[in-house]
């Protein structure tokens, strides 16, 4: 009972009972987009880590993203749609103004039982929906919950912009989480942040109150995504260590305790960056933005459906999942899967 992670003992904990991810078949390499703009396959594996992307076509949506992971993840934990009580799908890139992505997930699943709501917390959005549900399934509100992160971020990134449109890809990952009685797995803890003085360094700005359609923009870029890398880059590095050190110190744990970080994929040379300041060995930090790039809320259950099937995490193992993206917003959860 005292293994480490462990100390906050609860009797009943949020488990990952099921997991599942998609991604688009279409695949944009850096070749390609050498031949859009000014930049070259050296220059985006060099600084970002990333040589292709899987990105949707005009008729893929992010609710299809979804659902397609959302199924995946049911038949794992082997739940039916009908039983779920709770969906909460972390996006940016949202099916429309509304209804949220989260109904028409629920109405293509046939969750009729279900809450549903959609999550804005950026590349964040994930690691917060497992924070929310941690204390619904704890407190017993709810038996299961479906937390899925999905974006199509290649409908609102700039492909005449060669700082942006190298960095992002489309993709979905879910997790099933069911309470049960404490039996050493389930979310131990999760930590959350948000700093708004920051928003100027990631946004996207058309068209919500503040930019409405029908009104002319100022620029016609700001339908597009619009990011200060550097800033971001600093940033990303220094809460990303601080948020981690602080998990660890919370729950009594070292980085031998850990047996994998599931970071968000947005620069490779950010995770490890941040990875060699916590002086984690490159075994634990999981990286797969080569094949994917920057999926925001995506990208952590996509790395951690992918670290699972390929057997790099088991049952029993602690893993830390955590995230940093616009807002600002920055979040980890620590996991005994
Ligand atoms: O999930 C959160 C969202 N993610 C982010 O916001 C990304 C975080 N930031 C980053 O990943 C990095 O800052 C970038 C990959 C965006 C940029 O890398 P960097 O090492 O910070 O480069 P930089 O912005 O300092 O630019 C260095 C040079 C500049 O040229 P000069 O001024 O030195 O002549 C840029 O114009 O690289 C140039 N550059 C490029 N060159 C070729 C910028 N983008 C490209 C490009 N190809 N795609």
């Amino acid at each position: 009972m005292d293994k480490p992670g462990n100390s906050h003992l609860h009797p009943y904990r949020a488990v990952i009972t099921g997991h599942g991810s998609y991604a688009p078949a279409k695949v944009l390499t850096n070749e390609e987009l050498a031949k859009m703009v000014d930049t070259s396959d050296e220059w985006i594996t060099t600084r970002t880590g990333i040589k292709t992307r899987h990105i949707t076509t005009e008729d893929e949506t992010t609710a299809m993203l979804a659902t397609e992971a959302a199924k995946l993840a049911l038949a794992e934990a082997k739940l039916k749609p009908e039983d779920l009580e709770i969906i909460i799908v972390a996006t940016i890139t949202p099916e429309m103004v509304f209804p949220s992505t989260a109904c028409f997930v629920q109405k293509n699943l046939g969750a009729k039982k279900a809450w549903v709501f959609d999550l804005a917390a950026a590349c964040s959005g994930f690691v917060y929906g497992i924070s929310i549900v941690q204390q619904f399934l704890e407190a017993g509100r709810f038996n299961n919950a479906l937390v899925i992160g999905a974006e199509t971020l290649t409908k609102i990134t700039n492909f005449k912009d060669r700082t942006s449109c190298i960095l992002f890809g489309d993709a979905a990952g879910a997790v099933v989480l069911e309470r049960k009685p404490d039996g050493l797995s389930g979310v131990i803890y999760s930590t959350m942040h948000s700093d708004g003085e920051y928003w100027r360094t990631l946004n996207c700005q058309a068209y919500g109150s503040r930019h409405p359609s029908p009104k002319p923009l100022d620029n016609p870029d700001m339908v597009f995504m619009e990011i200060k890398g550097r800033e971001v880059y600093q940033q990303a590095v220094r809460r990303i260590v601080e948020v981690l050190e602080a998990c660890l110190d919370h729950c009594g744990l070292t980085t031998d305790d850990i047996k994998m970080v599931i970071s968000h994929q947005m620069n490779a040379r950010i995770i490890e960056s941040a990875g060699k300041r916590l002086k984690l060995p490159p075994e634990k930090v999981f990286i797969n933005i080569n094949e994917y790039g920057n999926t925001s809320a995506a990208s952590v259950p996509l790395a951690f459906d992918e670290c699972v099937r390929k057997g790099l995490i088991k049952r029993g193992d602690l893993v830390v999942f955590v995230a940093f993206g616009a807002g600002l917003t920055w979040g980890a959860n620590v996991i005994r899967f």
